[in-house]
């Protein structure tokens, strides 16, 4: 619930809308405030002149009767300004030049009475009071003969109630106007926040596309103005994103070429050696038939198809290794790729003086892995440690396997890692060697990676090293490379 509030406080779109909402509710309200007070005031200000004017007619009809002090006149002229419900005088009172009241008429239609007052008042000038509670203007003039001044005075009761009821049904209008402004103002913020959120939620789903691994994914460009520069930047930024990581990967299957190129060639000979071995006991074989001008027996075929058998691996093998990378994780037997590595080594480390001592256990599991790429590991790591030893030493190949995983370990009695460098080993370039390319290891490591194994190195300067190679006995789906 409070991450729900929250959600809604930092929502874009929410935010616009109230905003939006908001203004539109404050300036209707503003302006409708005003305008009821001119209507108002304009009403005020009418009704007044022309309660006045009215008042001045009448009194200006009252001299004669005043002058004669003819009452009954005096009283129809009053009656004759409110006759029915919509006259706006509710009552009159005529006055004497002392300023007594002479005739007195209300209104059918007006319930209250006005208070007693004594006239004259002040001055002979017109008087408009307001009268609050009776909600009326109570207006004075004086009744003015030629030569003689004021003679009398009429006071005139002016009602507000109609005043009142316009702008009652003006108010009404605009509440009503104001509710479908604030109402299409909050319309209006929500189709904006849409307009200007929808951009931002393309441009958020386009990075969690990226960030998921959808390289050079784009957005559609939409919006105006700075949104639309937003877009076209973000694309840009994708396609340029999706380059260099591009650019990488080349740069590194590069690398791994080289360095694989490189592995090779110390092995070639090696090769070679090995290619040699057979290719001479089978010479040596028809040298002897040859000689003693014999015909094979089916046990020297039997010899010669074996050796020519273990050429056809061997060169197998290697083309195996030569091979490009093609990430296929297939069942595979590391004892089986162990010793294919191991084979192709031996001459190097015949010539070496090295001992191979090979504890392989037969019974760990078949793994999922990519064959080539575990090759290229055990060959790298081999490789290293035959280096490592000079002046000669043992070499120890050794497999198990342990819940799940399974682990190769490659154990030499060479130089060892100084503790200095132990933490660099791995980093792309670094060698102590003279020929090395430092790139050995930073190949293996990624390819264990990418099996979601571990690869450890553990070593004693002047003692040895030991390299174990761990790998899971099946691949989750994200450890494969595409
Ligand atoms: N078995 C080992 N014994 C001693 N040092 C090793 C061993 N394996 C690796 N190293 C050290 O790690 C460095 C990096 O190895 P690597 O990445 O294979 O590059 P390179 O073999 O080309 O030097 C080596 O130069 C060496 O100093
Ligand atoms: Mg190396």
């Amino acid at each position: 619930m409070k991450a729900f509030f929250k959600w809604l406080l930092n929502s874009i779109a929410v935010r616009i809308s109230v905003s939006t909402a908001f203004v539109v509710a404050a300036t209707t309200v503003a302006v409708a405030t005003l305008i009821i007070r001119e209507e108002r005031n304009v009403l005020e200000s009418e009704l007044q002149k022309k309660g006045t004017y009215l008042a001045e007619i009448i009194a200006q009809q009252m001299l004669e009767p005043i002058l004669y002090e003819e009452r009954y006149a005096m009283h129809s002229l009053l009656r004759s300004s409110m006759v029915s419900e919509n006259d706006i005088v509710v009552f009159g009172i005529v006055y004497d030049a002392k300023g007594e009241p002479i005739v007195k008429l209300t209104s059918k239609w007006f319930k209250a009475m006005p208070a007693d007052r004594k006239y004259p008042m002040s001055a002979d000038s017109v008087s408009v009071m307001e009268d609050a509670a009776l909600q009326v203007y109570d207006i004075t003039v004086p009744v003015i003969a030629k030569g003689l001044g004021s003679v009398g005075y009429l006071r005139l009761g002016i009602t507000k109630k109609f005043l009142i009821k316009t702008i009652e049904d003006v108010k009404n209008k605009l509440y009503i106007l104001s509710s479908v402004i604030i109402f299409s103002g909050i319309m209006t913020g929500l189709w904006m926040a849409r307009k200007i959120i929808r951009p931002v939620l393309m441009l958020n789903q386009g990075v969690k596309r990226i960030g998921g691994g959808e390289l050079g994914a784009e957005v559609g460009i939409v919006g105006d103005g700075e949104i639309k520069e937003l877009s076209i930047a973000f694309n840009e930024m994708s396609r340029r994103l999706k380059e260099s990581v591009d650019a990488i990967k080349t740069a590194q299957d590069n690398l791994i070429r080289t360095e694989k190129l490189y592995a090779l060639g110390e092995f070639s000979a090696g090769l070679a050696h090995e290619i040699k071995n057979p290719l001479t006991s089978i010479k040596m074989l028809m040298q002897t038939v040859k000689e003693k001008a014999q015909t094979l027996s089916s046990r020297d075929i039997e010899i010669i198809e074996g050796e020519i058998n273990r050429i056809d691996k061997i060169v197998k093998d290697f083309l195996a290794f030569g091979r490009p990378a093609r990430a296929e994780f297939i069942t595979t037997n590391i004892n089986e790729l162990i010793r294919e590595m191991v084979t192709l080594s031996k001459p190097k480390m015949e010539r070496s003086n090295i001992r191979l001592i090979e504890e392989l256990d037969d019974s760990i599991p078949i793994i999922m892995a990519y064959p080539d790429g575990i090759r290229q590991v055990f060959l790298n790591v081999i490789l290293n440690a035959i280096q490592a030893m000079e002046g000669g030493g043992t070499l120890k190949v050794s497999s198990s396997s342990d819940n799940g995983t399974v682990a190769a370990c490659i154990q030499d009695t060479g130089a060892g890692i100084p503790d200095e460098v132990s933490s660099r080993i791995f980093d792309p370039f670094f060698t102590t060697k003279e020929e090395g390319t430092g790139m050995g290891l930073a190949i293996a490591y990624n390819i264990v990676r990418e099996h979601n194994g571990e690869i450890v190195v553990s070593s004693t300067a002047n003692r040895g090293t030991i390299v174990s190679v761990v790998l899971p006995e099946t691949i989750e789906q994200d450890g494969l490379r595409e």
